[in-house]
């Protein structure tokens, strides 16, 4: 099936296109499931990561906190950012509740783009994170 990008800015399909790039390069032996995330600053750097699992399962390490790692070890802080993209080889993806919290640290005003429901979505977090810890004003 081909999901349609049209309602995408370029800006936006780039990200994409940057979330699948590194998607490939997911470390996931145990699931085989690969995602990929970028992340755009609003200086426009974009900062990748992918999913790195373990055999002992549960230190796994998920693509978008992956991506938020390399962003802080890059200097970058709460408010840097304007959107991620994130991609996986699984229908339906989005991210994880353990993501969505990790990500409203750094701005629940963040666009998520991902596909789901055959469609890409283009949200901001804090319509996937309602009612986030801690309250915000
Ligand atoms: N995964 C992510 O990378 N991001 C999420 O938001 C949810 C799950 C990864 C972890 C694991 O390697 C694989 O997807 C299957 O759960």
């Amino acid at each position: 099936m081909k999901i349609s990008t049209n309602h995408l800015s370029a800006a936006y399909l780039n990200l994409l296109n940057e979330a699948k790039a590194v998607m490939e390069k997911a470390y996931s032996p145990y699931s085989n499931i690969r995602v990929g995330a970028a992340l755009l600053a609003k200086d426009q750097k974009i900062f990748v990561g992918c999913n790195v699992e373990n055999a002992a399962y549960g230190n796994t390490i998920c693509a978008e906190r992956s991506a938020v790692c390399n962003a802080v070890a890059n200097g970058y802080r709460p408010g840097d950012f304007k959107a991620i993209a994130i991609v996986s080889n699984g229908e339906n993806f989005s991210p994880c509740g353990s993501c969505r919290q990790v990500l409203q640290e750094f701005g629940s005003n963040i666009t998520v783009i991902f596909e789901f429901d055959g469609e890409i979505n283009s949200m901001l977090l804090m319509e996937l994170l309602p009612k986030g810890f801690p309250k915000k004003d």
